[in-house]
């Protein structure tokens, strides 16, 4: 034991993959007998301290000791204490390189089982919304300028949609990490008769890695991982930014329950949106840690490095800043009341018809180009005379075209969206279908992913 070893101790994170290393373990001495490389009696012993080591870890009275470095050699030592000489035939065909990744892959698949959990849980929440807001119209915006009426369910609909691909992007990681990669030994394999599809089996794999140089190099699933992670973080953070703006004085559409505002120390009258900032802030770790993987990883010659090792802390923090926030949006999701009676007059304001009517002009035989000169003309005329388009006379409208008629009172907000009545468009026979649509996936998906 050097002075310098606490640069290379990982126990006091990697402890934390303790049940998967357990669990593959156990199937590796199973296999192991039933291959007659080890004895049945030995391989008995293995499992029943396992289980034994699992228990003391998991009560809390396990004797880590960071002079082992790692946890696979502190679950090794402390078999030896326990059931003595068998211990040392576990580690038969097996390195701690295959040993390692095999927990990765066991970890990651489950921790996106976990995540899709929770990003169906927001999904469920957004859908809520569009129920509870179907036919409350809003402005959408463009630049954040008003542009055109919509309905606010297919705002919260919009989400639904981003999280829904966040969802492809991890099951789609998930093939990718349904691998075995258990049998690859340090590098080249092993001299030993196992059965590595029992194995895979036993551990709930559905395939077995093809090259044991890449098997013990690979992480690109965390990549994966990470890159997904990112992206439905940067989803979140869009959302967040949103909830922001929204519950500012300035937009005034939502109000957030309290529990996700905080007072200032000094101003009595702020409602600080702090967790919807948190999010937006915790986004940048996020990325960085896809960063850092790529980083770490780049340059590497094949095979296991321990440049690799590396690839824990950064991936932990991902996952318990996604999931974490996840859950936070849930509850601010739910928790969140539309004013909506600001935003539907905001929507029925009339500059945000300007497209509506020159589509009314459109209707009336005005080639479309034509129409939008007119509308901007009127505009400019609204803006001198210090109107809205909808308090001009008929009189006005038709100094700027002789194809007004009094129909152009009828283009209101509601008649904007329900014009837009093309699959994806936000008429309310449209947000309707999506909604059921939403159910329907929700429904399918269950508590699985
Ligand atoms: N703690 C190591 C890691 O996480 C385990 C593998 C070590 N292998 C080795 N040959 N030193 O990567």
């Amino acid at each position: 034991m050097t002075g310098f070893l606490d640069y290379a101790v990982s126990i006091h994170y990697d402890r934390r993959l303790y049940r998967q290393d357990i669990a593959g373990s156990k199937a590796h001495a199973r296999m192991l007998a039933r291959q007659e490389i080890i004895s049945q009696a030995d391989a008995q012993q293995i499992v029943q301290g396992l289980e034994k080591v699992q228990g003391e870890i998991e009560a809390g009275q396990f004797p880590w000791d960071p002079a082992l470095e790692d946890l696979h050699m502190n679950i090794e030592r402390r078999l030896h204490q326990l059931i003595g000489p068998a211990a040392g035939r576990l580690h038969t065909a097996r390195s701690r390189n295959d040993q390692v990744a095999l927990d990765m892959r066991l970890y990651t698949k489950e921790t996106i089982g976990g995540t899709v959990k929770g990003l169906r849980g927001v999904q469920r929440e957004l859908v809520a919304l569009a129920q509870r807001y179907s036919s409350v119209v809003m402005p959408g915006y463009t630049h954040v300028q008003r542009a055109q009426p919509v309905l606010a369910g297919h705002h919260f609909l919009a989400y639904f949609q981003m999280f829904q691909r966040d969802i492809g992007r991890f099951q789609d990681c998930h093939r990718r990490t349904d691998v075995m990669p258990l049998g690859s030994g340090a590098l080249a394999g092993v001299p030993y008769p196992t059965d590595r599809e029992s194995v895979a089996r036993e551990l709930g794999f559905g395939a077995i890695s093809r090259n044991s140089m890449d098997a013990v190099a690979d992480r690109d699933f965390l990549l994966e991982f990470h890159s997904a992670a990112a992206i439905a973080m940067m989803h979140l953070s869009r959302l967040a930014e949103e909830l922001v703006l929204w519950s500012s004085r300035e937009f005034g559409f939502i109000r957030l329950a309290d529990e996700f505002t905080t007072g200032s120390s000094i101003m009595p009258q702020k409602r600080n949106p702090d967790f919807a900032e948190l999010a937006r802030g915790k986004t940048g770790r996020v990325y960085g840690h896809l960063m850092g993987l790529l980083t770490v990883l780049k340059g590497l010659p094949l095979t296991y490095n321990r440049d690799m090792q590396e690839d824990k802390e950064g991936f932990f923090d991902t996952v318990d800043t996604l999931q974490a926030t996840l859950l936070v949006f849930q509850g601010m999701l739910k928790g969140l009341t539309l004013d909506t009676e600001r935003v539907a007059s905001l929507a029925g304001e009339s500059y945000m018809l300007a497209t509506d009517l020159a589509d009314y002009l459109v209707g009336k035989g005005v080639p479309f180009r034509e129409a939008h000169g007119v509308l901007r003309e009127l505009c400019r005329y609204c803006e001198g005379q210090g109107k809205g388009l909808q308090d001009l006379t008929l009189e006005e409208y038709q100094r700027f075209s002789r194809h007004f008629d009094q129909g152009v009172y009828g283009v209101t907000a509601l008649s904007s969206v329900s014009a837009r009545n093309n699959p994806g468009g936000t008429a309310p026979q449209q947000v309707a279908r999506e909604v059921e649509q939403a159910n329907l996936i929700l429904e399918a998906a269950g508590d699985g992913f």
